[in-house]
């Protein structure tokens, strides 16, 4: 096992009700900015919630963070901020409302121009205003994560940074707030959550038996919620709760703790998603199941472990083993309705030219655990998913 150092300060606050908490977690006195995207969150009511939970507390509102969320839109926020005074930054929605809040909550201290913070991976960031999140989608972690994606129009970028000062204070998960969500949006989220398990986990042997353990937990929670979650009624509080914890511990740290871990899957869907529009887990279910036949030898022994352990497959030679297990993840998004090829986006050969090209003006030309994939194998990966 490798060396690691591990903090996550991020306090859970999780079921039922846990919305009226928010008063005890955000000092009387914070002139606090409640960020959210669109209609969602005043529609299903979490924002009526929230607005009651804060109370007397003086408090303003910066909605319209779009899905994918973008500087420009961002930089809207970042000025109220600083017009309003705000010391606190509170964010209602998913995956998109919070980091672009982690985005905001960098960018008002900045010294500079704030897309640098992108730029530099997050780097150079300093320090940044306080948030906590009232997450209403289970997916993407960024609740107990430290890291924020982030889009820009004018070039078409979408780029990742993570710092520790932008760690949420607090998060509430309360899973009765994702009762609304479109059914498109539930399977969305168990797919990214497989893939961020997946991405810490599919990679080499390290001998790191909690963390493959731990992993492994995951994936099963996420095969069985996969398997009921698309006839289960949307206020099967339990299923949802499930799918919400499993989502915030798939991408919080632990598991990729000490271990090499492969982000080869999400580097080129991030580009797809920046090209073609293609909603983030979309782009997963494209990549990861042709990543795994490219890079099949690389990742043998851990294809087997998970054949085993988690798919139960013990009859057969090693490579039927194999091709039954990336058989069954292929079934896996397909059984949530997510296709797994290029070609259910109308997007064929010459469509990856652009794809590539990103990648290389982004540096993502050694990716994966061994560093070992180059712009011509991520070329192959996404050919073997046209
Ligand atoms: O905009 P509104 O009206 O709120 O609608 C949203 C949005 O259209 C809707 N929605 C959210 N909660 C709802 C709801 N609709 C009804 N009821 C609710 N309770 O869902 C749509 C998608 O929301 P979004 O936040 O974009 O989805 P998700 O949580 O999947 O986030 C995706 C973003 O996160 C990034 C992705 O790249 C993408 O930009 N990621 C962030 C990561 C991180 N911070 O660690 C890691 C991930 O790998 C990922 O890259
Ligand atoms: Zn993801």
């Amino acid at each position: 096992m490798d060396n690691f150092e591990f903090y996550n300060p991020t306090k859970i606050l999780f079921g039922k009700g846990m919305i009226a908490r928010l008063d005890e977690q955000i000092d009387r006195q914070a002139r606090v900015l409640v960020l959210y995207g669109g209609a969602s969150a005043e529609k299903s009511g979490t924002l009526g919630e929230v607005r009651k939970a804060l109370g007397q507390r003086t408090f303003c509102e910066f909605g319209g963070i779009e899905a994918n969320p973008t500087y420009e839109t961002l930089m809207k926020a970042v000025e109220v901020a600083r017009k309003e005074k705000v010391d606190f930054l509170l964010a209602v929605g998913g995956g998109s409302v919070m980091d672009g809040t982690k985005f905001v909550a960098a960018a008002v201290p900045y010294q500079g121009e704030p897309w640098e913070i992108l730029l530099k991976q997050g780097e150079t960031v300093q320090k940044a205003l306080p948030l906590g999140t009232v997450v209403t989608l289970p997916a993407t972690g960024s609740e107990m994560n430290s890291i924020a994606v982030i889009s820009r129009k004018e070039t078409g970028d979408k780029l990742a940074f993570s710092n520790p000062h932008v760690f949420p204070v607090f998060s509430i998960l309360d899973p009765t707030r994702t009762f609304s969500l479109p059914s498109r949006q539930v399977a969305n989220g168990v797919a990214d959550s497989f893939v961020h398990v997946m991405e810490a986990y599919m990679t080499l042997p390290q001998d790191a038996m909690v963390q493959d353990r731990y992993a492994e937990g995951l994936l099963l929670s996420l095969h069985e919620i996969a398997g009921r979650i698309t006839s289960a009624p949307a206020d099967d509080y339990d299923l949802r709760a499930n799918l919400m914890w499993v989502a915030t511990q798939a991408l919080n740290g632990l598991i990729g703790a000490g271990v090499k871990q492969d982000w080869a899957t999400h580097a080129i869907g991030h580009e797809l998603t920046a090209k073609y529009g293609i909603d983030h887990a979309r782009t997963l279910a494209i990549v990861f199941p042709a990543m795994l036949k490219e890079r099949r030898e690389q990742k043998r022994a851990k294809l087997l472990q998970y054949a085993t352990r988690v798919l139960g497959l013990t009859e057969g030679t090693e490579d039927e083993r194999i091709d039954a297990a990336i058989a069954r993840i292929e079934a896996f998004f397909e059984g949530l309705e997510i296709p797994v090829r290029l070609s259910a986006y109308d997007i064929d050969r010459a469509g990856i030219d652009p794809i590539i090209a990103q990648l290389e003006e982004h540096g993502m030309t050694a990716l994966g655990e061994d560093q070992e994939i180059t712009s011509e194998i991520s070329r192959k990966v996404l050919e073997r998913s046209l």
